[in-house]
């Protein structure tokens, strides 16, 4: 019974005793280098819930907890990451694809017991990991409330655009958000690298016809593309598609595939914006393929039942992974069209690892899973 399942430099490498690393910190003492490069396992004595190592050739002692082990067999990583997550079509979510209040199964939080109770955030914010986005209703509407919600779970991202940015009609907007035309399903900012992982949209006032919201799920989209033509997915994972956007002082570009994949295989980020997209460079056979791909997915993107549609009310704030989520709006009318309507969002940008470190953080508090 000598075979632990793991190789012993990988076992000597995760020792965890207070020789080799920081009962503090749990940092490492040593680099991968400090270690034997013969290490070998001299021997393996079995107690009911750990595994004690001995390593030759110098002898030191390893004790393994089983159920640590056990977490750390081939592809349970991968798997956990997966399991967190619940892709969606948004007519199952809604029962209909009508507008209106979000129903039961819509993940939506009320402002003031989020804030006032962990136990309740850390439901809002599993739910934003699992469904990749979560509406928080009644949060106040005084401006700049964006970063207050941003910093109940991370930290926010500034860029060119500023900590927060507004987002209503404009006369020499910058960006067709800052518009009232529609804009279809996107992700933001494809032209940064990193994009920004969660943004944040909050709104002041909407009292205009038109300019609803609508969410779609991109790695349901990625998910459907790659069960009905592989080879469609995997050229879009793996053709870079240059990004960028200018408001001549600020020069911004990316160069990175539509979806992107772990090394495992699977779904890691979706992004899409055909406002941002360049000419990919790719010799004339591979263009139209690309396109080809390219369209499917879009199409997968644009199926009306795959749409969650929602009116953003003042002091709704939409908390959503921009690396997932991709989130469109209908166009609307203000000004002569429509006497006194007024439409008015602030959003900002933060980090999925401030949320995941939140939710793990509040677990820990709560004692909740
Ligand atoms: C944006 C955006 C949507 C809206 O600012 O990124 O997509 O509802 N806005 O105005
Ligand atoms: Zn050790
Ligand atoms: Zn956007």
């Amino acid at each position: 019974m000598d075979d632990i399942g793991f190789p012993p430099l990988w076992l000597r490498d995760n020792c965890p005793c207070a020789g080799c690393r920081d009962p503090a910190s749990g940092q490492k003492f040593f680099g991968i280098t400090d270690l034997p490069a013969d290490v070998a396992i001299a021997s393996v004595e079995w107690a009911p819930d750990s595994v004690v190592v001995v390593f030759s050739p110098d002898g030191h002692r390893s004790v393994f907890p089983l159920g640590w082990l056990k977490a750390r067999r081939h592809g349970e990583g991968d798997a956990r990451a997966e399991q967190a997550k619940t892709l969606w079509m948004g007519a199952a979510l809604q029962g209909s694809d009508h507008l209106g209040t979000p129903g039961d199964t819509f993940p939506a939080f009320e402002w003031e017991r989020y804030r006032r109770h962990d136990a309740e955030r850390l439901r809002a914010l599993v739910a934003v990991r699992g469904w990749g986005f979560a509406l928080l209703r009644g949060a106040p509407t005084a401006e700049g409330t964006v970063l207050r919600v941003a910093e109940t779970f991370g930290y926010v991202r500034e860029t060119n655009y500023g900590r927060l940015f507004d987002v209503r009609a404009e006369a020499q907007a910058s960006n067709l958000a800052f518009t009232r035309l529609a804009i279809s399903p996107h992700t933001d900012n494809p032209y940064r690298d990193p994009v920004p992982t969660m943004q944040l949209l909050h709104c002041l006032c909407n009292t205009v016809e038109g300019g609803e919201s609508v969410l779609v799920d991109g790695f349901r989209a990625a998910a459907d593309l790659r069960e009905q033509d592989r080879e469609s997915f995997e050229r879009l994972a793996r053709t870079s598609v240059p990004f960028a956007w200018s408001d001549g002082r600020h020069f911004l570009h990316a160069n990175r595939p539509l979806v992107e994949v772990n090394p495992e295989g699977s779904i890691r980020g979706v992004r899409f914006n055909n406002r941002s997209m360049g000419a990919v460079a790719l010799a004339p056979a591979e263009a139209t393929a690309f396109y080809d791909a390219y369209r499917r997915f879009a199409e997968l993107v644009a199926r009306p039942h795959a749409h969650v549609s929602l009116r953003l009310e003042a002091g709704d704030c939409l908390i959503f992974d921009n690396t997932r989520l991709l989130h469109a709006r209908r166009a609307y009318a203000e000004g002569e069209g429509s006497p006194g309507g007024r439409r008015h969002l602030q959003g900002c940008y933060a980090d999925l690892d401030g949320l995941e470190s939140t939710i793990a953080a509040l677990e820990a508090l709560t004692g909740l899973p």
